[in-house]
């Protein structure tokens, strides 16, 4: 497939590397410098005319801040035509505006997180009701090898936005935490470190491997009146699950403030 990968920002560079291993990639960026150094470093083409990558291109995916979404599509906007479709991930744009500035084309949105760059990340798609098959598994193959692909209805994708885009945020500041412990324990920062992201994947490997619930599995490593349960009842007077609820609760909040907004 011959791909136009509008914006080469981190997300855009960070789908450029993957996309350019299977596919023929066309990047534009209005930074012409950042644009040909990922050009060169992919080997992929370098256009300076956003119009000639969309008219070579069969799919173009929109890779830029939605604040600059306005201006694109005016210049841009009859480019597009019923040959092409668009993967969209811009956070916040919905469907609809993207059909209202992109009428002909077949719009996806896509929502990515920063995990994706280590292929261990987590990519949503949404697409209208219209949107042909084959057209949804030509977007879907563009991001195999990059982690989990999965389709939601667009509600969940901005809920799916929180949940695997801004989690990992939520996920550093509790690692950083244990990272601390470790150091408060005795630990250098370099062997806590690294003694916590065992801890942690190993943990994630034994729930992803069983059909035990994480109540099992921590009832399995906590004995009667133990230093576990010692640990535990601490996170419990700190309501700490509620603490975790409200986090995610706030910034799915926050989500829908922009869609409105937006
Ligand atoms: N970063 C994340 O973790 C994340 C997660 C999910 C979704 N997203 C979405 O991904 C999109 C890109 O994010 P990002 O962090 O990669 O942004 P970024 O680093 O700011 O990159 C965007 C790039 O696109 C360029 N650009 C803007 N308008 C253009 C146009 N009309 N033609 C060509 N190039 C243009 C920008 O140039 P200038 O520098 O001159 O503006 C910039 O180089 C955003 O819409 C964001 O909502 C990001």
């Amino acid at each position: 497939m011959k791909i136009a990968i509008i914006g080469c920002g981190s997300m855009g560079s960070m789908l450029a590397r993957h996309i350019a291993l299977m596919h023929s990639v066309i990047l534009c960026d209005r930074n012409k410098e950042k644009g040909e150094a990922l050009a060169k470093e992919t080997k992929c083409i370098f256009s300076h005319s956003p119009q000639q990558a969309i008219e070579e291109a069969e799919g173009v995916i929109l890779a830029f801040k939605p604040k600059d979404l306005e201006a694109f599509s005016q210049q841009m906007g009859k480019c597009f035509l019923e040959r092409h479709f668009i993967i969209s991930i811009l956070a916040g744009t919905s469907l609809l505006t993207l059909n209202r500035y992109f009428p002909q084309a077949q719009i996806i949105r896509g929502m990515p997180n920063l995990a994706l760059t280590c292929a261990k990340g987590v990519m949503g798609l949404t697409a209208h009701l219209t949107v042909d098959k084959d057209i949804k598994e030509k977007a879907h193959s563009l991001f195999e090898g990059l982690g989990l692909i999965t389709w939601v209805t667009e509600e969940k994708l901005e809920a799916l936005s929180v949940l695997t885009g801004s989690a990992p945020a939520f996920i550093f500041v509790m690692i950083e935490a244990m990272i601390d412990s470790g150091i408060a324990l005795g630990f250098s920062s370099h062997e806590s470190k690294r003694l916590v992201l065992k801890t942690l994947e190993g943990s994630v490997e034994l729930l992803s491997l069983t059909e035990k619930s994480p109540t099992d599995l921590k009832w399995q490593i906590t004995s009667p009146g133990g230093s576990t349960i010692a640990g535990l009842e601490v996170l419990e007077s700190r309501a700490i699950r509620g603490i975790i609820m409200q986090t995610y609760q706030a910034s799915f909040k926050k989500v829908q403030s922009f869609l409105v907004e937006g």
